[in-house]
């Protein structure tokens, strides 16, 4: 499925010593079963109204809502804590072994994946989050906090105890902790999100990978802009097309590779070691 002409092109880019980065989406975790955002599952239910992530996962309805908002997270954390690496993820953390410093990570996942498949922190820019994290959410410092212990696996319906709450309160203060994530209403920054890190990594890249992304936010869809204004190297990987595609297919030198991340991920890495 990957052409002569393009496995060439992949094992110049990998002589030429230039760097790459990997944007990744909840495609590459659907094959750990965690449910994407557009897709089926993709809803919660407050009393008798079913919401989508968009509208549960935005600052006013924690304003109005903070228990409600924070069991959806509480079920969507423990999805991704039952969940393991997939062979997708395995590929990306050999890719950052294989290129070190030459590979920057950008992923909107917030499932820990990444880092647990072997990825590093340094290199890995979480612009969406982490359900990893907590912070405050009166903002009396804007330390982030490790996700707290003593909070048992949720699903969908599960009851949170009074312990468990006050596991869920700020450190410093006892105000209610957030969940490290950005939400629908609120902007990247650097501080959090690493916007600018992101923006510096396209600049100074030859090659994007996009996987597993229905493109609908704004920082992946600048980086994608930035590669295909200057006629970059640009690779989409996805199941069926979507905007990244489109926009890779009619750029300078851009290419789309419909399947599964989990089967094309492993080859392409195979083709970087048929490089050496
Ligand atoms: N391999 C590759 N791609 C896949 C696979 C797979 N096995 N399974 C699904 N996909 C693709 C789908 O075709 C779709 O294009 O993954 C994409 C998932 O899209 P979304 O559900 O929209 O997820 P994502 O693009 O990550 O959403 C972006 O929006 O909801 C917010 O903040 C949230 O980070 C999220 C952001």
């Amino acid at each position: 499925m990957i052409s002569e002409a393009l496995r060439q092109q992949l094992i110049d880019f990998y002589r030429s010593g230039k760097s790459m980065i990997i944007l990744t989406g909840a495609g590459v975790s659907a094959e750990s079963g965690i449910p994407t955002f557009r897709g089926p599952e993709g809803y919660w239910k407050i009393g008798s109204k079913n919401y989508m992530p968009q509208e549960i996962g935005t600052l006013s309805m924690f304003k109005k809502n903070p228990r409600e908002v924070w069991k959806w997270y509480l079920f969507r954390r423990t999805v991704c804590q039952n969940a393991q690496p997939n062979p997708g993820h395995k590929a990306i953390a050999e890719l950052e072994r294989m290129m070190g410093d030459r590979f920057r990570l950008i992923t909107q996942n917030v499932d820990g994946l990444h880092l647990r498949a072997g990825n590093t922190l340094e290199r890995t820019y979480l612009i969406h989050g982490s359900l990893e994290y907590v912070r405050c959410s009166v903002s009396c410092t804007s330390k982030l906090y490790p996700f707290p212990k003593g909070i048992g696996p949720k699903d969908r319906d599960s009851e949170v105890t009074e312990e468990e709450w006050q596991a869920l309160a700020c450190p410093d203060c006892g105000a209610m902790t957030r969940p490290h994530i950005l939400w629908f209403d609120e902007y990247y920054n650097e501080e959090y999100f690493k916007f600018k890190s992101s923006h510096d990594a396209a600049s100074r890249s030859e090659l994007l990978i996009t996987i597993g992304t229905s493109g609908a936010t704004t920082l992946p869809n600048q980086i994608l802009d930035t590669f295909d204004q200057a006629g970059k190297f640009i690779i989409d990987i996805n199941i069926e097309p979507n905007l990244f595609s489109h926009t890779a297919l009619e750029s300078k030198n851009g290419h789309f590779l419909q399947g599964p991340s989990g089967e094309i991920l492993p080859e392409l890495v195979n083709i970087f070691k048929s490089a050496r």
